[in-house]
């Protein structure tokens, strides 16, 4: 998944307008973007929205952003959209894979309920939205099969900390969410599953967002989440491998195929060794996903 939209599931409106618009996942969303009195509409909103939707053959991936484990509504939530089998649901303000034991345990219980097969639904989990989040980021290896991705937060985690703000005046990250960013990467890298960057709030800015997509691809991470329709197309650019890298990826595949048992080979005066290997299989592996190999 390179590109994740969030839409708010109270939002008949919006929920139609982001099927058209090319992002890999639409995330139902029930948590912050939806006002207290509204969390019925919503509910509804994406129970109804997935029953439409599920059965159709170009659909994007569907998750359902509950509300947290403390929130005293993700039972009510779980209730409303489980019977439809979201691919997905998205667990905020996780604090490490104890949270995903937890969830994962309400989803046995409802999809036992409601004849599904155990494991229907996986997890994506936002690793670092509270601070003891933070502390707890290296405990989701192994917690369950059902995690799919893990993803960051900033916007909750800064009033968490008491900060005026999370990012400076040329919007970079500060500090503590720079440690939160790579806290993820780290997470998800040892639990094996894909890191997935945070929101990008400065909708209307493009070239902040394409800058910020790169290092996030630099860094490790192989998608990003959305917020507006407009960001999708930016994302999903950014993060589909390029012919170049798909090519040097084929070489070093092929350099090392050439020459059974070598450790290490030379191409183009450039050293590659094992770990080269690994990062050439997964580019293909993502460069397959998008039909590009
Ligand atoms: N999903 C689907 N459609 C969306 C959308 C989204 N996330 N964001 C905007 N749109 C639609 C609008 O409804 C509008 O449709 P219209 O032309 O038919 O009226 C169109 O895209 C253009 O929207 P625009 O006027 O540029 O933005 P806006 O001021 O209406 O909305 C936000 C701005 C931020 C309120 C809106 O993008 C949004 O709700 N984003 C999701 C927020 C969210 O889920 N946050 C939680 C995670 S951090
Ligand atoms: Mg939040």
């Amino acid at each position: 998944m390179r590109s994740l939209l969030f839409v708010p599931a109270d939002q008949p409106g919006k929920l139609g307008k982001a099927l058209g618009c090319g992002a890999d996942a639409l995330i139902l969303d029930l948590e912050d973007s939806v006002a207290p009195e509204r969390k019925e509409a919503a509910r509804a909103g994406a129970a109804g929205f997935l029953a439409q939707t599920l059965s159709r053959p170009d659909r994007p991936r569907l998750i359902v952003r509950v509300n947290g484990l403390a929130s005293g509504l993700i039972d009510g939530d779980l209730d409303a959209v489980v019977p439809a089998c979201p691919d997905a649901i998205m667990l905020p303000k996780a604090e490490g894979g104890a949270s995903v034991v937890h969830a994962d345990a309400k989803l046995c219980v409802r999809e036992a309920l409601c004849g599904l097969a155990e494991g229907s639904i996986r997890i994506v989990a936002i690793a670092t939205e509270t601070a003891p989040a933070l502390f707890l980021a290296g405990t989701y290896r192994g917690a369950s099969t059902r995690l799919a991705a893990l993803t960051w937060g900033a916007e909750d985690l800064s009033a968490e900390l008491g900060a005026e703000a999370n990012r400076d005046a040329q919007g970079n990250f500060l500090d503590p969410y720079r440690l939160a960013r790579t806290l993820c990467i780290a997470a998800a890298a040892a639990a094996e599953v894909p890191a997935l960057d945070t929101v990008y709030v400065d909708f209307r800015n493009e070239p902040g967002l394409r800058r910020e997509c790169e290092e996030a691809r630099r860094d490790g991470f192989t998608g990003k989440m959305a917020i507006h329709p407009g960001q999708v197309a930016t994302i999903n650019d950014v993060f589909t491998p390029k012919p170049a890298a798909i090519a040097k990826a084929q070489a070093i595949i092929a350099a090392f195929a050439a020459t059974p048992g070598a450790g290490v080979v030379g191409i183009d005066g450039v050293m590659y060794d094992r770990p080269h290997i690994a990062k050439a299989e997964r580019l293909l592996a993502r460069a397959k996903a998008a039909g590009l190999v």
